[in-house]
């Protein structure tokens, strides 16, 4: 498998799954890359979480990274992050941050969320706005906990459709036929906590931050 935006020499494990999510997300990187945080404040309030919970020596795995604003701020207040996404073009995007300023313990891979990568077991895994985007939540879950050293943080925020109103919830499958929108999961926070408790976490607490009712913040940690 191609890693091109890294530092470090050792190439990711492949399990060969499809990336059924790279399509629409490749398409949209550049946009993405361009548009401003939704809400700046509930933004910030999420890296003071993470930073609050992330210790200075650890390893962290973050999925679904994007076009890696977060891994570049998180990775200052551990020893060593490496960032994931399905979407080549999202990693290369992310790969153009890397350079003079960047924190140098950060390495950018394409992978799926279902695939393991090298440097497991991590101290902490984080998921920000992916789980509700996976075919495969349990799946996805599973390959979380398999990566993880017991008693290790796994941080997701996501989005929890069924809580929309039902004319969102009706909408969301168009738009996805259309192309506008991706594929989404359609998840209840109640569901989403189980399938995380099923996983073999234990859920710590569950937050939102901002207006944004829809896309809870669950800190759980793997049973020992
Ligand atoms: C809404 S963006 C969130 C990006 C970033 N985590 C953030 O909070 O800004 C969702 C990201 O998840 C990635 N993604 C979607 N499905 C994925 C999968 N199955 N495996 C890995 N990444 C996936 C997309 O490529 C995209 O970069």
């Amino acid at each position: 498998m191609a890693a091109p935006f890294h530092r470090a020499a050792r190439p990711l494990v492949s399990m060969d799954r499809p990336m059924t999510a790279q399509p629409f997300w490749d398409r949209m990187a550049p946009k993405y890359a361009r548009k401003p945080v939704g809400d700046p404040d509930a933004y910030h309030e999420k890296l003071a979480l993470a930073a609050s919970l992330l210790k200075p020596g650890d390893r962290v795995l973050e999925i679904g990274c994007g076009t890696g604003t977060t891994a570049l701020r998180l990775a200052r207040h551990v020893a060593k992050y490496t960032a994931t996404d399905g979407s080549r073009a999202m990693i290369g995007i992310a790969g153009t941050k890397l350079g003079p300023g960047a924190p140098e313990n950060v390495t950018f891979h394409h992978a799926d969320a279902a695939e393991q990568v090298a440097g497991a077991p991590f101290d902490a895994i984080c998921a920000f706005s992916l789980l509700h985007l996976v075919e495969d939540v349990p799946g996805v879950l599973a390959t979380v906990h398999a990566q993880l050293r017991p008693r290790g943080l796994f941080l997701s925020k996501t989005v929890c459709t069924k809580a929309a109103a039902w004319p969102i919830r009706v909408l969301i499958p168009t738009l996805t036929t259309l192309r506008i929108a991706p594929r989404v999961t359609p998840l209840s926070r109640a569901e989403l906590v189980r399938h995380i408790a099923d996983a073999g976490f234990e859920v710590e607490r569950t937050m939102h931050f901002g207006k944004n009712r829809m896309s809870p913040i669950i800190v759980a940690r793997k049973a020992a």
